[in-house]
């Protein structure tokens, strides 16, 4: 695996979306050859699979069968779009990934590290990620930003506690991956977490 694979993570809302897209543009503008992928998602299949995953329809879905959707789709996405985009040398950059079944499985849903470490163990074979940015921005902060759960979204509906409890997760992770896991306050002006992403990047020798 020639290339670096960079992961974004945080609770609903902490600001992903927004610092993705300016990453997008910042790689663009200086010529960096980089896809931008998510999850759940990043393909055909996996596409369909979040939509199971999050159709509001689907709340009796067990916690169970739920890990293993991600883990599943995660394994069809690094098939089918990741691992070639590495071995071409790129920059892989995903909005979400194993961590964000850590954080929401095996801490908030309570399924605990070693099944989901060992689920995913499967599904990911050696494509760990390189480096990995956790937006910390509690989930009250960004329920407020958001100005309340949207209604059709099933995970948003698992309400306050639920994502207190992600929250809980990644502070943890951030806690046990130290090398891996670079933090960005959340509460910082957009322009300062981009900023602060383009220089780790540049100190880590991902661009
Ligand atoms: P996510 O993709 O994590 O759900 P978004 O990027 O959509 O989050 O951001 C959620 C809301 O917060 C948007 O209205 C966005 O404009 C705003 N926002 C994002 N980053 C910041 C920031 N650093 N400071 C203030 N507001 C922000
Ligand atoms: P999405 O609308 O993409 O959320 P966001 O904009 O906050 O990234 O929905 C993805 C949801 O799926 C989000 O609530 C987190 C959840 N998720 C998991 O629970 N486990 C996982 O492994 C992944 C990748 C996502």
């Amino acid at each position: 695996m020639k290339g670096k694979l960079i992961t974004f993570e945080g609770c609903d809302g902490c600001g992903k979306s927004t610092q993705l897209k300016i990453l997008s543009d910042f790689l663009q503008s200086g010529g960096i050859p980089h896809i931008f992928t998510r999850e759940p998602g990043g393909g055909k299949i996996s596409e369909a699979i979040r939509g199971v995953l999050l159709d509001g329809k689907n709340a009796e879905m067990s916690d169970e069968c739920e890990a293993l959707l991600y883990a599943a789709a995660r394994a069809q996405h690094i098939n089918d779009r990741i691992a070639p985009a590495l071995r071409e040398g790129k920059l892989v950059v995903c909005d979400r990934y194993v961590d964000s079944s850590f954080a929401y499985q095996a801490y908030a849903r309570g399924l605990g590290m070693e099944f989901v470490a060992k689920i995913n163990a499967f599904a990911l074979e050696e494509y760990l990620p390189d480096l990995t940015f956790f937006i910390d921005l509690s989930p009250e902060d960004a329920f407020q930003r958001k100005h309340g759960a949207d209604e059709n979204d099933r995970l948003e509906q698992a309400g306050l506690a639920f994502h207190k409890k992600v929250y809980e997760g990644y502070l943890a992770l951030a806690k046990q991956y130290p090398d891996r896991f670079v933090v960005l306050n959340g509460k910082d002006s957009i322009d300062g977490i981009a900023l602060a992403v383009q220089s780790a990047l540049k100190q880590r020798g991902c661009i």
